[in-house]
């Protein structure tokens, strides 16, 4: 194993690491407005759920170096604390990775992309209508894990309304072939969901049995 200091590292050479260690990673694609109702689109793969009750989901702004250090998603959220996480398949993958362009705060990513809004029940941001799930989200929490460049602004956003594809539904499980969602990797790269292992059950300490081989087709 190589041991690395972190102390020793570039923030950009540590952040090479981290996204090429930590994957594949769910995307967020934040949708969010401007107090003056400009939209904005934004994917976000620092992004998890960390609570089921109250549902409450969280992403990650980076910090850039000035002159515009902070993203218009988290200004947005700060300004009006609301915004709608939409989960991102693959087919419309190529138009989510356009706005995550560099683009001044007056242009509106749903124009740029093509992708389509509709209006949310609770929230003013739209929705994606391309998106199979889309969560309408109230800011519950932001928190400055650090200011500095190549640092991170922890959003968390309570779930007020989970709107999910009919046809993705099974009860409450909702079908992963169906979603078709796309991961992010290291660099430039994506992972696909439908190559699956299933593991039946714990079988001792530290065991896992998973039955079927991953295919490696598809991937
Ligand atoms: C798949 C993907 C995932 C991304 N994840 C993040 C992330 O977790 N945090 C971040 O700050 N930027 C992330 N970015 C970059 C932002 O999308 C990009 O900086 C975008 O322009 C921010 O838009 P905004 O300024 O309109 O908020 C990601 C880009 C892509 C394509």
């Amino acid at each position: 194993m190589r041991t690395l200091d972190p102390a020793q590292i570039a923030p950009n050479d540590i952040y090479k690491l981290m996204i090429g260690m930590i994957v594949p990673r769910p995307i967020a694609f934040v949708s969010s407005v401007d107090l003056a109702g400009i939209r904005n689109l934004a994917p976000f793969s620092y992004f998890t759920a960390c609570s089921s009750n109250p549902p409450v989901v969280c992403f990650c702004t980076a910090v850039r170096t000035s002159p515009r250090p902070y993203k218009d998603t988290l200004l947005n959220v700060e300004a009006t604390g609301e915004f709608v996480v939409n989960i991102v398949s693959e087919e419309f993958a190529g138009q989510m990775n356009l706005c995550s362009a560099d683009v001044p705060p007056e242009i509106d990513e749903f124009e740029l992309s093509g992708l389509t809004p509709l209006a949310s029940d609770l929230v003013k941001p739209p929705r994606v209508a391309e998106s199979k799930v889309q969560m309408e989200c109230r800011l519950h929490q932001i928190v400055r894990v650090s200011d500095q460049p190549g640092g991170g602004i922890l959003v968390l956003g309570e779930v007020l309304r989970f709107h999910v594809l009919e046809s993705l539904l099974d009860g409450y499980k909702i079908d992963p072939d169906k979603l078709n969602a796309v991961g992010r990797m290291g660099g430039p790269a994506y992972a696909r969901t439908r190559a699956r292992a299933t593991a039946s059950r714990c079988s001792g300490p530290g065991k896992l049995t998973v039955p079927e081989a991953i295919p490696r087709d598809g991937i």
